[in-house]
Formats: C-alpha cells, structure tokens, sequence
C-alpha cells in the first residue's frame, strides 16, 4: 500500500493535462529502462542548472538558487544511480528526451535578456511540475516499497523546484508577464503530452 500521507502535488501543479493512467502501468513493468530514464532526466537537471549559472553569471538571487538546485539534482542523480546498482542494473546510454526537445523550443529568442530567461526557467518549472506528477503516480502506484518511498520524497522536492522556478521567473520580469506566459506554456505542456505516445521507457 502507498504511504498515507498529504499531497503537495494536488494544489501546487497546474497542469493541464494529466497523464495517461495506462502509463503507470506500462513503467511499473519496465523499472529498469524507468529508472535509466530517470536517472537521466537527474543529470540533464543539474545541467540545466550549471547552463543557467554560466549564461546569467550576473544574476545574484539565480547563481545562489541554481547552486542550491544543481546540489539537489546531483544528489537525486546519485541516488537513483544506487537503485539501479541495487537491482543489479547499469545506467547505459543515453535516449533523446522528445518532451524536453518540444517544450525547449518555445524558449523565446531575442528581445529582453530576462523574456528568454524566463522562458528557459518556466520551461524548467513545467518539466519540474510534470516529473512531480509522473513521481507521484509511482509512488501511490508502484508494487516495489523501496521505490514507494523513493518516489514520494522526489515528488515533494521536484513541487518545491517548480516553485522555486516560478519566483525566481518574478525575480526578473513584472508577476503578471510571468503569470501570463505560464498560463500560455502550460496550454503548449498539455498539447506536447497530448501529442506523445506513453511509453514503457521514459519517465515522460
Ligand atoms: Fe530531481
Ligand atoms: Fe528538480
């Protein structure tokens, strides 16, 4: 049985549209190839985060955020590294991750310095918010106690890095710009899922 516990999830995400329930079911026979793809999905995190501190070295707040956020990923990283160790698994090669192609091309290009970026941290946020939603459905749905477990911390703190991109967004650009490119990103997030087969080995 899942954990009975509260869901920061339910009020915190916005998303538009929630994942295929056949999903669950397909990742739950595949942890291996889920777990790969995940652990992936940890390290192109932290990327992410060093990509910001060298791109925007000025912005104070951000280059103290992402530090924070880069030692968070890396450490998920690490620990999704030690289940799949523990399982006998090895992390393997590398798969393209459509989602965060599709969704990464509507980082805007050109205007304000602050309009990209944020672009590129709403974009962040959304990939954050639905990491969340697809680790909470693993933890309310996996068989695998461990990974029940697993999954329901990862979901807390992926909640918190959503919102931690949300605010930083509106650290750099008025709240209602912020506000209102959200709402427009969160139609195009729905869209891209809609238009993505669920598959047995990815996280998205
Ligand atoms: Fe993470
Ligand atoms: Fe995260």
């Amino acid at each position: 049985m899942p954990m009975q516990t509260s869901q920061p999830t339910k009020t915190i995400l916005r998303l538009e549209l929630p994942t295929d329930p056949r999903w669950v079911n397909i990742a739950e026979k595949n942890i291996e190839e889920i777990l790969v793809d995940h652990a992936y999905c940890e390290q192109k995190a932290a990327s992410s985060g060093i990509s910001l501190i060298v791109k925007y070295p000025d912005k104070t707040k951000l280059v103290e955020e992402m530090t924070e956020l880069v030692a968070e990923e890396w450490s998920h990283f690490e620990r999704v590294l030690a289940e799949l160790k523990k399982r006998g698994y090895s992390l393997g090669r590398n798969r393209p991750d459509e989602y965060v192609v599709e969704l990464t091309k509507h980082i805007r290009k050109g205007d304000r310095r602050e309009r990209q970026l944020m672009d590129h941290l709403l974009v962040n946020a959304l990939i954050e918010a639905r990491s969340c939603e697809r680790f909470k459905l693993l933890w309310k749905n996996i068989a695998d106690e461990d990974l029940q477990k697993f999954y329901y911390e990862l979901m807390v703190s992926e909640a918190g890095h959503y919102v931690s991109f949300v605010k930083l967004a509106k650290e750099y650009m008025p709240a209602d710009e912020v506000d209102a490119r959200l709402k427009e990103l969160l139609a195009i997030e729905a869209e891209i899922i809609r238009n993505l087969q669920p598959r047995h080995d990815r996280m998205h």
